[in-house]
């Protein structure tokens, strides 16, 4: 998929295609994403869609995987979403993945697979010669998924700190 193409067959079999979202997906990727995660993010991803899927298109995609079958079970079976990032971390330009899910139901036939190369092509049209994301060190599935897909442990690594332990006791209190 390019950056002109409104769609693409994103599986061998035609059983999905790939395209960017639209307006009408919002209520779908909300339910998918509660699904999985137990949480109803609405405000979130309202926010996302303006913020991903509206302007500058060149570099942010927010991608969808819809059944090509009418009247499939699950007509969202996943989404994708990523964009370029420049100079973060005084890191060269690199495309990011910051949110990725297929609908449980779907899973293991391709679908993820699909979005992945899908986005893995508009980066490299964008410029883009690396791809990053970041991954629950203990979550197996999307690891196995990255692992396979080719993706290795890269060259920064995350830091974190309890606030509370950086800020100083006020005397007296
Ligand atoms: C990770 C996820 C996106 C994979 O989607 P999917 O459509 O099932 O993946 P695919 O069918 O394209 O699988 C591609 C490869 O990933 C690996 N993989 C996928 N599911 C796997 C599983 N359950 N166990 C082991 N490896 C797995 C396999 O190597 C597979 O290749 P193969 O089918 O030739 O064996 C999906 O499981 C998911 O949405 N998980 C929950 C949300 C999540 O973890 N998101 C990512 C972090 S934000």
């Amino acid at each position: 998929m390019n950056d002109t193409d409104n769609a693409t067959d994103g599986s061998p079999a035609g059983k999905f295609r790939i395209r960017r979202a639209s307006a009408a997906d919002l209520d779908n990727v909300v339910a998918l994403d509660g699904r999985i995660t137990g949480h109803d993010k609405s405000d979130y991803w309202r926010d996302i869609f303006d913020r991903y899927a509206t302007r500058r298109l060149d570099r942010r995609f927010f991608l969808i995987a819809e059944a090509s079958e009418a009247g499939a079970e699950f007509p969202l079976m996943g989404f994708i979403v990523g964009e370029v990032r420049v100079w973060e971390f005084g890191s060269e330009p690199c495309g990011w993945i910051f949110a990725f899910s297929v609908e449980p139901g779907t899973r293991q036939q391709g679908v993820g697979e699909g979005m992945f190369k899908a986005i893995s092509g508009l980066f490299r049209d964008a410029g883009m010669r690396t791809m990053r994301t970041m991954v629950e060190r203990s979550n197996r599935l999307p690891m196995a998924f990255f692992r396979s897909e080719g993706m290795v442990a890269g060259p920064y690594i995350q830091l974190e700190v309890e606030i509370e332990d950086t800020l100083d006791e006020v005397a007296g209190e």
